[in-house]
């Protein structure tokens, strides 16, 4: 699903903000990205979804090796992928039924299929009565659920999160990283970056602890 092998990026002289990184993430894991500010883990998104363009290395997502791939491949590639950001980045003039819509509209799907998918997108995320509300009119909470609805109604075979409870308090973050564990447990991959380590403590999962862009430590936590 995910496979790197000695990848490096570095934004200009600098440091490397990833340093020899060696990560396979299989399909249907879910793994927790961790590291103070600075150590990478943004990076190690971007580069999945292909926002930054790695400088050496072989990296494979999703079957596509995303050194080569041309930027004219890159919406494939990004098809495959949902993307959850610590904002939200709702459209706040649009309501919660259209920010939903958005990513099917871009692919051209049909009104009742948009309908259908957004109504059970809706039910995933318990929002059903939220449908005509605008963003700013729901709760920080409710505002990621909605961003969360929005990743997957194309049915991503990953999501990534990068920071996704950063802007919650701990018990709105418990219910955004159960939420992800459901999602995780149909079959999606689930790749979530976080530097609050007390939060995830409480969840089970994989993981990959990165430091000054190298990956320091890598294991399940029971
Ligand atoms: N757009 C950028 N331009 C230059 N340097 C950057 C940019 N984005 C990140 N960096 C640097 O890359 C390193 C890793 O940053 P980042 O991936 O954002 O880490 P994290 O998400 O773990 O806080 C840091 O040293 C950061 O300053
Ligand atoms: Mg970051």
């Amino acid at each position: 699903m995910i496979q790197m092998t000695g990848v490096y990026k570095s934004y200009d002289k600098g440091q490397h903000a990833l340093n020899d990184i060696h990560l396979k993430i299989e399909k249907g894991e879910f793994v927790f990205v961790v590291g103070a500010s600075g150590a990478g883990k943004t990076t190690l998104l971007k580069v999945i979804f292909c926002e930054e363009r790695i400088d050496k290395g072989v990296a494979i997502v999703n079957g596509h090796d995303i050194f080569r791939l041309k930027e004219s491949q890159i919406p494939y590639l990004r098809r495959g992928i949902g993307f959850v950001f610590q904002d939200f980045k709702l459209i706040h003039r649009k309501t919660v039924f259209e920010n939903i819509s958005l990513p099917m509209e871009m692919i051209g799907s049909s009104r009742s299929e948009i309908k259908k998918r957004v109504g059970e997108m809706l039910k995933m995320v318990q929002l059903e009565s939220h449908i005509h509300k605008l963003p700013s009119t729901l709760s920080a909470g409710e505002q990621q659920r909605v961003a969360i609805a929005r990743a997957m109604v194309n049915y991503p075979l990953i999501l990534l999160a990068d920071e996704p409870t950063g802007n919650l308090d701990e018990a709105l973050s418990i219910d955004i990283l159960n939420l992800l564990k459901g999602i995780n447990s149909n079959g999606t991959t689930v790749v979530v970056a976080t530097h609050q380590r007390n939060t995830i403590s409480k969840i089970s999962g994989r993981v990959v602890a990165l430091k000054q862009g190298q990956i320091i430590s890598d294991g399940e936590r029971p």
